[in-house]
């Protein structure tokens, strides 16, 4: 048998071992001590780079305190976190925008509190809220901003307009955001996409090449004459209650439907010279701005009166038209909004649920829907 040969370290040797393991050990206890603020951290939602910076800046006691915030989170995740504000950014509520923190500090520094940041913030957007901290502290922040649809980029427009117009604050926001307070047909919005809900008015225009794609022809059963077009969406829910009527004893047909670019230059050149420029202005979009043009609006007529605002049927579509998703466009009260007179015979598909929201709520205008609703 061979002799296995006894390995003996030197003493000095065995000592630099033992020193290297306490070292490590001892790393490792403060590793897992480390591991185990952050986590203690993670477990609010405070993301590994807010953590650490809360942990190097001796701030976790604190932040447990407040527990989960996610202000609080983007501030410590920020190069622009300021200790100073540490008590604001935990009662300011959080918004997607890239420069949150770094505007939140601004807007403390000029002088606004926690409440007035917070309706900033939740009307803007980031580029707006950017824009804001440029400018001195601004008066009436609360009276415009109490509406969820105001819009900060708007707010020398809602001070200008309410001192020239004295409009009340809602009325205010509702016509600034509709660019009331612009000319008519200037500096106007392009729509492009057709959709059931859209807005066509003096400040919201189509393309000349604009056109439905699913244009058809109405049957002479429920138009006054052949050659009369609409979407087949609107076409579809007008049979639904033209025929509902015709069971009660009503005759409605239309009379007039989509209208191309052209046409509309047509019927605008037809009725100047028949009623002059005044008339036209009231009552005829110009071409690109009528919502004929989007194949969801038709003049209706009645199959035995003549002046629409005279016969039965017009009394039977205020009532029932919302059913079908249709709306009176261009009522008498709202004449200041749609920018048109008052026609008892226009009428808009906008769909059921619209329509029925609109009838429920006082007859609201598609101009008062779409900036409550859409113009987001
Ligand atoms: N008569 C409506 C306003 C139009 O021309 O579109
Ligand atoms: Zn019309």
């Amino acid at each position: 048998m061979k002799k296995v040969k006894n390995i003996k370290l030197k003493p000095k040797f065995a000592g630099v071992l033992k020193v290297i393991g306490i070292v490590l050990c001892i790393l490792l206890a403060i590793f897992l001590f480390y591991r185990k603020q952050i986590n203690d951290l993670k477990k609010y939602g405070y993301s590994e780079k807010a953590s650490n910076k809360i942990l190097f800046t001796l701030k976790k006691d604190e932040v447990l305190k407040y527990g989960e915030n996610k202000t609080l989170n983007a501030a410590f995740e920020s190069e622009d976190y300021d200790e100073n504000n540490i008590k604001n950014y935990v009662r300011i509520d959080y918004v997607e925008q890239k420069n949150l923190i770094k505007n939140i500090n601004k807007l403390i520094k000029i002088g606004y509190n926690n409440s007035d940041i917070n309706i900033i913030l939740s009307h803007g957007t980031d580029e707006s809220v950017t824009e804001f901290t440029k400018r001195d502290k601004v008066n009436y922040l609360e009276e415009f901003f109490s509406l969820d649809y105001a819009k900060l980029e708007n707010y020398d427009r809602y001070e200008a307009y309410s001192d020239e117009t004295g409009e009340d604050e809602i009325d205010t926001v509702i016509e600034v955001n509709l660019n009331l307070d612009k000319e008519d047909y200037t500096d106007s919005v392009l729509v492009s996409e057709f959709s059931t809900d859209m807005l066509v008015n003096k400040h919201r225009h189509l393309s000349e090449d604009f056109k439905p794609n699913d244009l058809v022809e109405a049957s002479l059963d429920y138009a006054s004459e052949s050659d009369i077009y609409l979407s087949r969406l609107a076409y579809n829910a007008f049979k639904e209650m033209s025929d509902a009527a015709s069971r009660e004893g009503y005759g409605i047909v239309i009379n007039s439907a989509y209208r191309s670019y052209q046409d509309q230059q047509d019927i605008s050149d037809l009725y100047l010279r028949a009623y002059g420029q005044e008339y036209v202005d009231k009552y005829i979009a110009k071409p690109g701005y009528s919502e004929h043009q989007t194949g969801l609006a038709m003049d209706v007529g009645s199959r035995s009166v003549n002046i629409f605002a005279n016969s039965k049927e017009y009394g039977w579509m205020l009532e029932n038209a919302y059913k079908y998703g249709f709306i009176l466009r261009y009522s008498k009260r709202d004449e200041n909004l749609t920018g048109f007179r008052f026609e008892a015979w226009h009428y808009r598909y906008v769909g059921k649920e619209i329509a029925k929201y609109c009838h429920d709520h006082n007859d609201m205008s598609l101009e008062e829907y779409f900036v409550i609703f859409l113009d987001k």
